[in-house]
């Protein structure tokens, strides 16, 4: 089972849009898919058009050992979602009083699901909390970025962080990318910088992705000749790739 973890400490940044595409993505692929969504926000889960209020099993009832079996939300045939749940923050309180290693905690609860999915992909917020800390050390750590300057400082947070766990950066989509010469400049500096780590394939700002959104669709049913459709394909093949999947 692969585990890959969509990060960014900064907010409004594309990552709930990507964890929803590339699992969406994965599912139609076949391959078995868990999303989790460790956000206290909920976006995920509300994407997913669950509605918070209605989960019977949250993450924290797992990672708190609050329930003895794993039944988790079915979105579709091969796609299942966890949600962080209504009481995320009072849960990620709870788990760090366990104590310094409580961000393992994640990572051997998936162990213990591992023979039930091909991947799992998790969506985090836009800060380094409990949950995120938890996702960093049991995941791949893809980065989103969009091209910018305090963008570049904001990511630098996010290797800096994933270092301290003493995991490394697996890869960095850029997300939202614009046909300008600040986009280009800075595509150009990221490829400079991080040879081999920056995705070779990149997703272009378009609307229809914040359209299917609202819509609670997948980019691919939604719009699936659009610009968004295409670069999810060709990212989460990449990802693929990357995972040895
Ligand atoms: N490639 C894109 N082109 C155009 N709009 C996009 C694109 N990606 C995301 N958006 C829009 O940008 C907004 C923020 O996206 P999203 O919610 O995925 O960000 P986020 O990083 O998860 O935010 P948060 O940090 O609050 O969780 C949404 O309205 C989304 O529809
Ligand atoms: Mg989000």
């Amino acid at each position: 089972m692969k585990k890959i973890a969509i990060v960014n400490n900064k907010g409004g940044v594309g990552k709930t849009t990507t964890v929803f595409n590339l699992a969406h993505y994965f599912a139609k692929q076949g391959l078995k898919t868990l999303a989790i969504d460790t956000d206290p926000q909920l976006n995920l889960t509300t994407n997913f058009g669950v509605n918070p209020g209605e989960i019977k099993v949250s993450l924290g009832d797992y990672l708190l050992e609050r329930v003895p079996e794993f039944v988790p939300e079915i979105v579709e045939e091969n796609l299942h979602l966890i949600s962080a749940g209504e009481a995320a923050e009072q849960d990620m309180a709870a788990l760090q009083a366990e104590g310094p290693y409580y961000y393992q905690t994640l990572n051997d609860f998936l162990d213990y699901i591992k023979n039930q999915y091909d991947i799992v992909v998790i969506d985090t917020a836009p800060a380094f909390n409990a949950y995120t800390t938890s996702a960093i050390y049991a995941s791949s750590v893809y980065p989103v970025l969009i091209p910018g300057i305090n963008e570049l400082n904001g990511l630098n947070a996010t290797i800096d962080f994933t270092k301290e766990l003493g995991k490394k950066i697996s890869g960095i989509i850029l997300i939202k990318k614009e046909k300008t010469a600040l986009s280009d400049q800075v595509e150009e500096q990221l490829q400079q910088e991080f040879e081999g780590i920056l995705l070779n394939k990149i997703i272009r700002k378009n609307v229809a992705l914040a359209e299917s959104i609202i819509m609670h669709q997948s980019i691919f049913e939604y719009a699936s000749s659009s610009n968004g459709a295409k670069d999810y394909s060709k990212v989460a093949k990449e990802i693929m790739k990357k995972e040895g999947i």
